[in-house]
């Protein structure tokens, strides 16, 4: 079994009935993993994995994305621009303040 390096939550705002309710799956987080996907491929980021959660519990703050281990949790995820200044970040090993969640 392959284990990540690093693991990437993407609120898909799954309730425990299995409808998405929240205010991450209606500004799309969901269809911004494919872009992220393609982008770590792209960028040799092979050992990150990616998955969709239920509700990480901010909300007000969605589209929310969580990166562990490192624990960064990061609100407005809306764009490929954002993603991809998260990524660039991460490439770095630094974080794109302009969206962490303290
Ligand atoms: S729906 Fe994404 S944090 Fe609650």
């Amino acid at each position: 079994m392959q284990k990540p390096e690093k693991h990437i939550l993407i609120c898909a705002s799954f309730r425990a009935s299995g409808e998405p309710q929240g205010i991450c799956h209606k500004k799309g987080s969901v269809n911004l993993v494919p872009y992220l996907e393609s982008e770590l491929m792209d960028r040799g980021l092979d050992d990150i994995f990616v998955s969709m959660t239920g509700c990480l519990k901010v909300c007000d703050r969605g589209p929310a994305m969580v990166i562990y281990p490192d624990n960064t949790w990061y609100g407005g995820v809306e764009t490929e621009e954002d993603v991809d200044a998260i990524l660039d970040a991460l490439e770095k090993g630094e974080i794109a303040d302009e969206y962490v969640l303290t």
